[in-house]
């Protein structure tokens, strides 16, 4: 039983490919959306404000710094998907090259991401949703508005926006991809039109004053910026999980990534420019939780600012479906393997889609954004996710080795210098998040291996079959 046995890549291009799986219906303009649909939210609409706290004017170059590590992580992603495009993302990349034990600690990694970033963005959902409704004189009890210990001094028991939310969601995703990229695809609309017209307003706005000092902090407060807005570019990587669902996978899911990464950094570097011309970065302290909305009310266009909190509402939504989405898919793969009980990967009948897993997903993660105060999460978050950035562009290095003879519809540019450049960006942002992170990260990490050699080595798929192998003896496998 060992911890590098491998999965067969033929094999498992083999089963995506048998009938009574999942329904191929996406192209690479549901998967464009999609990708906008898990990027622009919380990130954009919230993390701004203490972005510009710690970067000043030079926020822009903050995005960009992030967008690089996810530039590069994005073309290794894209060479993988368009290779071995089975449900799953990074997790069945990495089992059919790293091993086993990476493959599972990397599928562990990305459950803490996916799970916790649908938690996070229902609380900010919640949050903005609550204001939103308080404008027209409505109100949630204050006891169901937050999780307990959110507010200093006021009781509150339960997040009950953030529950609903989740559970609307989960509702959506388990009747069906298809209708879910729809209403996906309406919101993304909404959202961006919301973003266009905040530049078209605010550009008009801006005072090149407050763009001196650019940099007030420094690089080092420009890449502790980056390591906090790396979060408004998280989501990506979700495109990816959808591989099976896919009509033409090896085209469409490259376009679907870099795509909406492209789309989205260019948006990000005119908003976050835009915002700190208009507003001194220093006030933005006085509201970090509706950074853009400040922008609005300085440049004296308060009733745009309704609509931007129905953007914000419209975007957040969109985010927490796609990320339900992606975790979904990947625990389905994980199930199909045996790491995870094999029920989590049964598809309903008439639905085609994994109901059970959906369901437990949306409970499970709603209840956590229910009852725990979330304001460390999107660093817990972060870290995970340039994590698994960092095992990809690895994976893509070891495959180009083991299996030179794979058909790469897309081909990551300037191997191995991409990927490593790529992993550099990443480190480098990991440092500059706190200590408390890497050892919750470190906690999460352990129970992972626990839970491995606990249950899923023995349990695995291919201590049952032929299929899996020592990954040292892979590189014969044809
Ligand atoms: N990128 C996503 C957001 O900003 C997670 O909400």
């Amino acid at each position: 039983m060992s911890i590098f046995r491998t999965k067969n890549l033929d094999q498992m291009l083999a089963d995506g490919r048998k009938p009574g799986g999942l329904k191929k219906v996406l192209g690479p303009f549901d998967l464009i959306m999609m990708g906008i649909g898990a990027i622009v939210g919380t990130g954009i609409f919230v993390l701004t404000g203490t972005g510009a706290l710690k970067a000043g004017p030079a926020l822009p170059l903050a995005f960009v710094v992030a967008a690089l590590a996810c530039g590069f992580a994005a073309m290794c992603y894209a060479e993988f998907a368009s290779t071995v495009p089975v449900a799953g993302s990074i997790y069945t990349y990495s089992y059919a090259t790293l091993g086993e034990l990476v493959a599972w600690m990397i599928g562990w990694d990305l459950l803490l991401e996916y799970g916790l970033a649908t938690s996070a963005v229902a609380v900010g959902w919640s949050g903005y949703f609550q204001h939103l409704i308080g404008g027209i004189g409505l109100h949630v009890p204050v006891e169901l508005s937050a999780a307990p210990g959110a507010l200093p001094g006021v009781k509150t028991y339960f997040n009950l926006p953030a529950m609903v939310i989740m559970l609307f969601i989960t509702a959506m995703l388990s009747w069906g991809v298809r209708e879910s990229t729809r209403v996906n695809g309406i919101m993304v609309v909404i959202k961006i039109a919301v973003v266009v017209l905040f530049i078209a307003t605010g550009a008009g706005h801006v005072d090149t004053a407050n763009w001196q000092p650019f940099m007030p902090f420094g690089m080092g407060g420009v890449m502790s910026a980056a390591a906090i807005v790396f979060f408004a570019f998280i989501g990506f990587d979700a495109v990816t999980s959808a591989a099976e669902e896919v009509k033409n996978p090896s085209r469409d899911l490259p376009i679907g990534i870099i795509g909406s990464l492209v789309i989205c950094t260019i948006l990000y570097v005119i908003v976050s420019a835009i915002m700190t011309g208009i507003v001194p970065f220093r006030e933005f302290a006085g509201a970090l939780d509706h950074p853009v909305a400040l922008a609005l009310t300085k440049a004296k266009q308060d009733w745009f600012a309704g609509f931007v909190s129905l953007g914000a509402i419209l975007g957040m939504t969109t985010v927490i479906l796609v990320m339900s989405y992606g975790q979904t898919r990947i625990i389905f793969a994980m199930s199909r393997d045996g790491l995870l009980p094999k029920r989590l990967s049964s598809i309903h009948p008439r639905f085609g889609t994994p109901f059970l897993c959906t369901w437990i997903v949306g409970i499970v993660f709603g209840l956590i954004g229910s009852v725990v105060p979330l304001d460390v999460l999107a660093e817990l978050i972060n870290i995970g996710t340039l994590a698994a950035f960092c095992l990809v562009s690895i994976a893509v290095i070891v495959l180009r080795r083991k299996r030179p003879d794979l058909h790469r519809a897309f081909r990551c540019p300037g191997v191995p210098v991409v990927p490593a450049l790529a992993i550099a960006f990443c480190v480098a942002l990991m440092a500059f998040l706190t200590t408390t992170t890497w050892i919750a990260f470190g906690i999460w990490l352990a129970i992972g291996l626990a839970v491995y050699f606990g249950y899923a080595r023995h349990n695995s798929e291919l201590n049952k079959t032929a299929g899996g192998m020592p990954a040292a003896s892979a590189a014969a496998v044809k």
